[in-house]
């Protein structure tokens, strides 16, 4: 349906779709093409020009942020490239002169260290968003193994329409060694599938750069971590994660079998993929696409349509690498990667992957957007069971997933900036929970962590004590 307008990229079509633009009322309809009118750096432009007030498709507002091509490196939040998060902190407030806005999000803690993480950046959203001028309304909501124990679901249909009707959803993280041995539908990751598949965010952006503050927290060499700067993105809602058939049965020798489907549709590839390319547009123009296509169907159906969006992006520089050999690629030379983009299950464990060469799971966010809707950020790391309680969590994963949520899901860069520079603020002064620490810093525990970073939030401007 929507091939033909994508495909649209002469200058007289551009008019049609303008004028087209101007006198539909349709504003419905306009929402779903959004994101595809604006893929061009060419209309953006022409949007802005007329101001016609696009409504709030989240790749839209994802797409808009920045048009043009960015090729500088080196930031966490290579993303928010207008103003570099690594330049010296300021004060900034801006709510004397805007008025105040308002959003509702809905609060997922889960299980395991999720309530503690979620209740430090909720008090971190809230303080950033009161100097911002922003105001939230936070509704929390059971979710995974918390879901199963009050309710017998791990998604009940309260918890998902309250997410769905809400601008943004920020969740903490599910699991634990109580519900490991559920079946499959009362599992906490069962519930985590059906919001994600419910909310429709099939693009999961999960970044990874090595902060120099924490370079000597890598597993690897100084010399291989140092500087490594790169984006994957996931492939969320499709593959072998919700391929049919699928199930258990048994085999022509009476054996039991389980078996799953990694299938793919050319409109979930071409998706991801457009994702993938202005993502890499906004970065260093590199794009890296992963699969399997030596083996598999699917990967080889995912090789061919990224290899023809790519003719979309003459910009952007495409590579295409097998699984195996990007597991170790990642390990042996990350530098080489700006943006992978690959399906949902090589997504998720190659995250995991790059996640060790910045110094800990606990550091990295992840924003999951879909066409509209509100979109879903979380830590990648899961719920610690081994740690829950005890105030050792790192709780600046989902501090950070907070500034994505503000940034993508919201649009409010300002306070998304006064958050990440904050947090970096914050481990300039040398604060580590114990999965970053290092000899010479000062070990401090979820609930401290949290502290050292509203105070940052506060005053962006506090001096680096060492
Ligand atoms: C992740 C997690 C989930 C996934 C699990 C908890 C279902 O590992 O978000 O990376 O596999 O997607
Ligand atoms: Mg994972």
């Amino acid at each position: 349906m929507y091939a033909p307008i994508w495909a649209w990229s002469n200058w007289a079509s551009y008019r049609i779709l303008l004028i087209v633009f101007l006198v539909s009322p349709l504003r419905g309809g306009w929402r779903r093409l959004g994101p595809f009118i604006c893929h061009s750096s060419l209309v953006l432009p022409f949007l802005e020009f007329i101001s016609v007030p696009v409504p709030n498709p989240i790749p839209m507002a994802y797409l808009r942020m920045n048009p043009q091509p960015v090729k500088t490196s080196n930031s966490l939040f290579n993303l928010l490239p207008k103003r570099s998060s690594l330049r010296p902190a300021r004060v900034r407030c801006s709510s004397s002169s805007s008025p105040t806005r308002h959003y509702a999000i809905t609060l997922l803690p889960g299980d395991g260290i999720g309530p503690e993480v979620v209740s430090v950046a909720k008090k971190v959203l809230q303080r950033a968003g009161s100097v911002e001028g922003i105001h939230f309304d936070f509704q929390e909501m059971p979710m995974g193994g918390a879901a199963l124990d009050l309710t017998g679901v791990p998604l009940p249909k309260e918890t998902l329409e309250a997410a769905r009707s809400s601008d943004a959803v920020l969740l903490g993280a599910i699991g634990g060694y109580k519900w490991d041995k559920n079946e499959k539908h009362v599992k906490p990751e069962t519930g985590l599938l059906q919001l994600r598949e419910g909310l429709k965010v099939f693009a999961n952006l999960r970044p990874a750069s090595v902060l120099p503050q924490l370079v000597d927290a890598s597993t690897l060499k100084k010399e291989v971590a140092e500087g490594v700067d790169l984006m994957v993105v996931r492939e969320l809602t499709g593959g072998i994660y919700f391929g049919k058939p699928r199930g258990f049965s048994t085999n022509d020798n009476g054996e039991e079998i389980g078996f799953n489907t990694e299938v793919y549709a050319s409109h979930e590839i071409d998706r991801i993929a457009r994702v993938a390319f202005e993502t890499a547009r906004k970065r260093r123009g590199k794009l890296c696409s992963v699969d399997k296509a030596n083996v598999l169907e699917a990967s080889m159906l995912w090789r061919r349509r990224v290899t023809e969006i790519a003719l979309e992006y003459p910009d952007i520089e495409l590579t295409h690498m097998y699984v195996d050999n990007a597991s170790m690629q990642l390990v042996r030379f990350p530098k080489q990667f700006d943006v992978i983009v690959t399906n949902n299950i090589f997504g998720d464990i190659l995250s995991d992957e790059a996640s060790m060469i910045t110094g800990s799971i606990g550091m990295l966010p992840s924003a999951s957007l879909g066409e509209n809707g509100p979109g879903l950020f979380e830590p990648i790391h899961g719920s610690a069971p081994d740690i829950a309680g005890q105030d050792k969590a790192n709780p600046l994963a989902t501090i950070l997933s907070a500034a994505m949520l503000l940034k993508y899901g919201l649009g409010e860069q300002d306070a998304a900036e006064r958050i990440e520079t904050a947090v970096l603020n914050t481990l300039d002064r040398g604060f580590r929970t114990g999965d970053i620490y290092s000899d010479g810093n000062i070990m401090v525990g979820c609930t401290e962590m949290g502290e050292q970073v509203l105070r940052a939030v506060d005053s962006e401007a506090v001096a680096v004590s060492r």
